[in-house]
């Protein structure tokens, strides 16, 4: 192999093929839609760099899912996605919305996509990407419709599923990365990991974490100076304490805000104990406790209630970085792994 196709990194490329043609980009390095970092800044700087950048629609409503396209559109002529929750009360508004600008990939998280959902978005010329959890249920959703799968492991930042990205990918890239799309998510912070899951079949990769607090991010400074300061065993699941209490696993640094939440627990299992409370109206409180705390943490820079979602890698995050430097290294560190396998 030449210096030059080092510097291309050709071996990189080659394995990447499948899922850069599937995205139109250069690169099959995916920005995992972060809500309310995943902007028309971040967006646009990652497809401008060679990644694919994808727009966290989240709670936004139709209008303003119409604006931030619009807008990522004015700052990049790449293809990028919009990530859209299926349980969004006006999920078909949404799918209207990237219909009307045309927008090339729609990437359905959150939950089994609702019926009808997958046959809007092709109607109009998309790519369906979806989420699974299960080699049966991603089997099925490849079978109606979607057109590629992204594997998420529970060391990624957020809402989590209960098994790691290695297994994952143990159990779903020999079973279908032949005949499917497949981009491996949840955990990768060096390009070293990316060659590892490109070797095993993947056809590209999904990071978050790692782009959060890119320059080019507009996550708030007190937000970002909390990644840097992190390692890997600060990024912890949320725990629930109480089985009648469910609570949705979702990655984040520890904070005033996640202890608080273990006291809020229990203060309700106790109430709910003393029978002062409706079942229902107990488990209201624990689902809405962090309402608005995502929020708080990325824009406003509360770190010490708001909610730092961050995932494992957060710890190889050391400092604010331009997304495309931040991409050249994972390229470089990906392609100098293939070729010394
Ligand atoms: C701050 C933050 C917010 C996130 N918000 C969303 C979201 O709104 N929708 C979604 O599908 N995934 C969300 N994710 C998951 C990412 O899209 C991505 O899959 C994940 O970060 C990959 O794992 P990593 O963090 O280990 O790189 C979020 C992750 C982070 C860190």
């Amino acid at each position: 192999m030449s210096d030059q196709a080092t510097q291309d990194f050709a071996k990189s490329k080659a394995l990447m093929r499948r899922g850069a043609e599937f995205l139109g980009s250069k690169y099959a390095i995916m920005c995992g839609a972060m809500s309310w970092v995943s902007e028309r800044n971040l967006v646009s700087a990652i497809s401008n760099a060679g990644g694919f950048g994808i727009i966290a629609c989240g709670a936004m409503t139709p209008d303003l899912l119409d604006r931030e396209i619009a807008a990522t559109r004015a700052l990049t002529d790449k293809p990028f996605g919009v990530n859209l929750i299926t349980m969004h009360p006006d999920l078909t508004d949404l799918i209207a919305v990237c219909a009307k600008h045309d927008v090339t990939h729609v990437v359905l998280a959150g939950g089994i996509p609702p019926k009808g959902s997958v046959e809007a978005i092709k109607a109009f010329g998309a790519k369906v990407i979806v989420f699974a959890p299960t080699l049966a249920l991603a089997k099925k959703l490849l079978r109606s419709g979607g057109d590629a799968l992204v594997i998420e492991g529970m060391e990624a930042g957020g809402h989590i599923g209960p098994v790691s990205t290695s297994v994952l990918a143990q159990e779903f890239l020999p079973e279908i990365g032949e005949d499917h799309l497949v981009f491996v998510a949840g955990g990768i912070g060096r390009g070293e990991a990316i060659a590892g899951y490109l070797e095993m079949g993947a056809v590209g990769v999904q990071l978050g974490t790692r782009f959060a607090c890119a320059t080019e991010s507009i996550a708030h400074p007190d937000f970002k100076k909390a990644f840097f300061r992190a390692n890997a065993r600060d990024a912890v699941a949320s725990v629930q304490v109480d089985a009648r209490l469910p609570v949705i696993p979702v990655r984040a640094l520890k904070n005033k805000g996640t202890e608080a939440f273990t006291g809020k627990q229990r203060d309700v299992a106790g109430v709910l104990d003393r029978k002062e409370i409706e079942m229902a109206e107990a488990q209201l409180q624990i689902e809405h406790y962090w309402a608005g705390a995502l929020r708080r943490a990325v824009i406003d820079g509360d770190v010490e209630n708001g909610s730092l979602m961050a995932g494992q890698s957060v710890g190889m995050v050391k400092a604010e970085e331009p997304v495309a430097t931040i991409i050249a290294d994972l390229m470089g560190q990906c392609e100098e792994a293939l070729q010394r396998h």
